[in-house]
């Protein structure tokens, strides 16, 4: 009797994650859940939602069929304490009893898992940001090398300032080149451009024709100003930094005359600039165009790979005392992205999971999602 106080006491003031308690609760004699009155509870409260076979009814309702008991449990007690928020959960929970609670995970932990739809559509960045690009390829050249003079490379271009970039020309504070551009870049969504950034970054930079304009020898020492941000030779390694190394010479001295007449508006650029002859900036330019440069990504991870990550705890069959691990393979894609989210964003309390998805933007966790939404559950 005092040693199951104990336990019960313990299991109260532990975090959510153990996964000890129920077992344990289990084997010292607790009651034994009861899938069938759990049937009859989900069939008058649940069906709407994740229907008798466990299946959501939309993407971005969880499957529960098969899903692991102990997690149903946890995730349930989570939402009845109000760590998880979810309206209609928590008042549908805060009404069930521990037994309620245990009998409805048993029925739908021990259901046949679901199969999603089989869906077409990429799951890899570099797919999408490939296929994205190829309408700015008129412009920018095959992969973002741009042949046109004053038109940029996208290629090797540091992936955060390539989206603040495109941000700039949707908000107004850069003009478009063109109607037919504003029509392109207007038609892209986050997904879209962070996937663009991610592509272009991987690229690899092919030198530029020899500039026309300014003395590259003369450039460089000019460009001592300009490498404790823009790195030395041009080549940035801060992702909101852009490389200049190997960018068009005419492209350079266009931006630099923009900063100057704060046509773009960059405090630091403009303060660095304002003083500057043209023939100043005709060199500066010129010496960072013959630099040669290099992708600032090397490479966009596959939706497998960006996945394999996670698998050290979501593979079927990892276990470990301190947490409990739900399955994900199979779940619905919506879901999913909702979760990763809002773990993301500190919503909903793990500290792994805050941990895994802090530095993840919404095309990393889409191509994730898809991926894991695409596995046969297990
Ligand atoms: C009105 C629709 C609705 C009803 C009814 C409903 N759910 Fe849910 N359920 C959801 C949604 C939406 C989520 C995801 C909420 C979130 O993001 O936290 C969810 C999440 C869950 C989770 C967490 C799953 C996970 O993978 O983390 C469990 C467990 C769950 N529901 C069980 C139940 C049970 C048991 C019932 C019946 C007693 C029920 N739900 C009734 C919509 C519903
Ligand atoms: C009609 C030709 C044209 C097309 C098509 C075009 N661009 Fe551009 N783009 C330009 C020109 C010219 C500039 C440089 C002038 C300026 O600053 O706007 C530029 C600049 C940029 C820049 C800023 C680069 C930097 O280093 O600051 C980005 C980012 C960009 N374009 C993205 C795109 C994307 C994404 C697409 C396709 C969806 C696209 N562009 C299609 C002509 C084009
Ligand atoms: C204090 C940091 C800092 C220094 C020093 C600096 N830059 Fe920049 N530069 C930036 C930032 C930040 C941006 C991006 C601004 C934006 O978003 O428009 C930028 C943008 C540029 C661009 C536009 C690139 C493009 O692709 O459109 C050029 C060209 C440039 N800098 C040249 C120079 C030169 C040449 C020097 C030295 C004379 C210099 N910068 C010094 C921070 C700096
Ligand atoms: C260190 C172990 C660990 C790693 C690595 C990990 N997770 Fe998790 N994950 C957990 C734990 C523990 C939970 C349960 C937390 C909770 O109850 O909210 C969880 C919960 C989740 C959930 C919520 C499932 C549901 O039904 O609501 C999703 C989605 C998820 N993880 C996806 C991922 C993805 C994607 C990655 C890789 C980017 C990842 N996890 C990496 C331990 C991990």
């Amino acid at each position: 009797m005092k040693n199951n106080m104990i336990k019960i006491m313990l299991c109260i003031g532990l975090p959510l994650a153990l996964i000890a308690c129920s077992d344990k609760q289990e084997s010292s004699g607790s009651p034994v859940a009861n899938p069938n009155m759990g049937k009859t509870l989900a069939s008058k409260n649940c069906v709407a939602c994740h229907g008798l076979d466990g299946r959501g009814v939309t993407s971005d309702i969880p499957h529960l069929a098969a899903q692991a008991e102990v997690y149903l449990v946890a995730s349930l007690k989570a939402y009845k304490e109000g760590k998880r928020t979810h309206a209609a959960l928590r008042d549908m929970a805060a009404k069930m009893s521990n037994a309620d609670i245990r009998n409805v995970a048993a029925y739908f932990a021990g259901l046949p898992p679901v199969k999603n739809p089989v869906k077409t559509e990429s799951q890899d960045i570099h797919e999408k940001g490939k296929a994205a690009s190829t309408a700015c390829a008129s412009c920018h050249g095959e992969d973002g090398n741009s042949v046109t003079q004053g038109i940029p490379s996208l290629a090797g271009q540091q992936p955060e300032y390539f989206i603040s970039a495109v941000k700039s020309y949707l908000d107004g504070s850069r003009k478009f080149a063109s109607k037919e551009k504003q029509a392109m870049v207007s038609a892209l969504n986050q997904v879209d451009i962070e996937s663009m950034a991610l592509y272009f970054a991987s690229q690899q930079p092919a030198q530029r024709k020899t500039p026309a304009v300014g003395n590259a020898a003369a450039g460089e020492p000019l460009s001592a100003d300009c490498g404790a941000c823009h790195g030395a030779s041009g080549i940035s390694s801060d992702s909101k930094i852009p490389t200049l190394a190997g960018q068009d010479a005419q492209y350079l001295v266009d931006a630099i005359k923009a900063y100057q007449d704060e046509s773009r508006q960059q405090e630091a650029m403009h303060k660095t600039l304002a003083g500057s002859s043209l023939s100043d900036i005709q060199h500066v330019a010129a010496f960072y165009s013959i630099q040669s440069s290099r992708p600032a990504e090397e490479k966009t991870f596959s939706a497998k790979e960006l996945a394999d990550k996670c698998e050290r705890c979501h593979a079927p069959g990892m276990e470990n005392p301190m947490m409990i691990f739900p399955k994900i393979r199979g779940q619905n894609r919506e879901y999913l992205i909702k979760a990763l989210k809002s773990y993301r964003d500190n919503q909903r309390g793990s500290s792994p999971m805050h941990k895994m998805s802090l530095p993840y933007n919404e095309a990393v966790i889409e191509s994730i999602a898809t991926w894991y939404a695409n596995q046969p559950a297990n």
